[in-house]
């Protein structure tokens, strides 16, 4: 908000006398005050110093003050512009009206009304920055509002598919015990396994959904540590052959020699790459084609980005497909996807300065790239 102590005023005119006396009734009141003997000097301290009142003579040698009142007013047209006339100006005066002059001051000037001109051409430059302060924040709320709204009808098509999702694995709760219960009455352990097998299943994906929701929601500031590659690597692969028991799916992390750590926020960057890792697993599940079905892990360094690679051979996905995959809620399996793991991945690999590179060849395989900037 402007003070008037911060008002900074430029005087031109060529009379000596006139300029001393508004310096030192001006300056008297508290504004800054620069001075200048014809419309070209002041000009060139406008540019220079940007005041906010420029108060001009009329008739000036070199250049007059109304080619000065035109040269401020195009280059700010906020600058508020009082014209000193003398009797039988009034050509002229016209003249300054048409080019947005603010107020006329009559010769000889009479400081008081001087100032009273000052100060409403002063009260017009506070109004003004209040409405455009006012309209930034009219902006502001406007766009929290439609955010908010955002939210609102993204929770309500989470709690949608969430009960989808639960009812979906309800059928299987509901089976692996009723499995389980007839295995146990016939004491048939082949049964039991299979019963307790389903329901280790849905288990695993309630936790999953969970997890997700829980990213989604957490208010996300990241907590970067420097990780070890070689330790974060284990635990990557104890966690995915654990999803790969029972499966012929080969998981091959290479060790990288070239990168030994990486700075980021370990549960979150953990969170985006057990996503994509998921993804690989659900495409190679899916692909009917092949026999061997592999997934393969590396973290490489690259100038001074940090990649971490992810590749599988399983059904691979269209361009079609491939355009939509980071959108939240965007799934091609049905009741098994929920379309939040990519959405999430993707927005912490952002948070992270990083970015997401996919290749894929439909019924063939896929590439992940994850780019992170190199921070320490
Ligand atoms: N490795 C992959 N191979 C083939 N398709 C993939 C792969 N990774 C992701 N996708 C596609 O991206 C979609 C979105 O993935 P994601 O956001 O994790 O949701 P969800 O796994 O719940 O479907 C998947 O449904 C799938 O169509
Ligand atoms: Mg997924």
């Amino acid at each position: 908000m402007i003070n008037k102590n911060h008002i900074s005023i430029l005087i031109a005119d060529d009379e000596e006398d006139i300029r001393d006396v508004l310096e030192i009734a001006l300056e008297d009141i508290g504004y800054t005050v620069f001075l200048a003997e014809n419309g070209e000097k002041a000009f060139e301290i406008f540019k220079l110093e940007q005041p906010d009142i420029v108060i001009t003579d009329i008739k000036m040698p070199v250049m007059d003050g109304i080619e000065l009142l035109r040269q401020v007013k195009r280059a700010n047209s906020e600058t508020e512009v009082l014209m000193i006339t003398g009797h039988g100006d009034m050509d002229l005066t016209i003249r300054s009206l048409k080019n947005e002059a603010a107020d006329f001051i009559t010769k000889p000037v009479n400081v008081d009304i001087l100032e009273i001109a000052i100060e409403k051409a002063v009260e017009k430059i506070i109004a003004r920055q209040q409405l455009s302060e006012y309209t930034q924040k009219l902006e502001l709320l406007i766009l929290e509002k439609s955010k908010l709204a955002d939210h609102l009808s993204s929770l309500g098509v989470m709690i949608g598919t969430i009960s989808h999702n639960i009812k979906g694995l309800l059928t299987n709760l509901d089976g692996g015990l009723y499995l389980a219960r007839s295995g146990l009455k016939k004491k048939d352990n082949k049964t039991i396994e299979e019963g307790l097998g389903l329901l280790e299943q849905a288990v695993d994906r309630i936790k999953k959904m969970i997890m997700d929701v829980l990213l989604y929601s957490k208010e996300r500031t990241l907590n970067k540590t420097v990780i070890d590659t070689k330790t974060f690597i284990e635990k990557i692969k104890k966690i995915i052959e654990l999803k790969l028991k029972g499966t012929n799916i080969l998981f091959k992390c290479k060790e990288s020699n070239s990168c030994q750590t990486l700075y980021a926020d370990e549960e979150f960057i953990m969170a985006a790459l057990i996503n994509i890792l998921d993804n690989a697993i659900d495409a190679c599940l899916a692909d009917t084609k092949k026999e061997n079905h592999e997934i393969g892990f590396e973290i490489l360094r690259t100038g001074d980005n940090r990649v971490i690679c992810i590749h599988d051979n399983g059904c691979g996905m269209d361009s079609q497909t491939k355009e939509k995959i980071f959108n939240l809620f965007f799934s091609s399996k049905s009741t098994k996807g929920t379309g939040f793991g990519l959405y999430i991945s993707n927005s912490i690999i952002k948070q992270h300065g990083g970015s997401i590179q996919v290749n894929s060849i439909k019924g063939k395989e896929t590439n992940f790239k994850i780019f992170l900037p190199e921070d320490v």
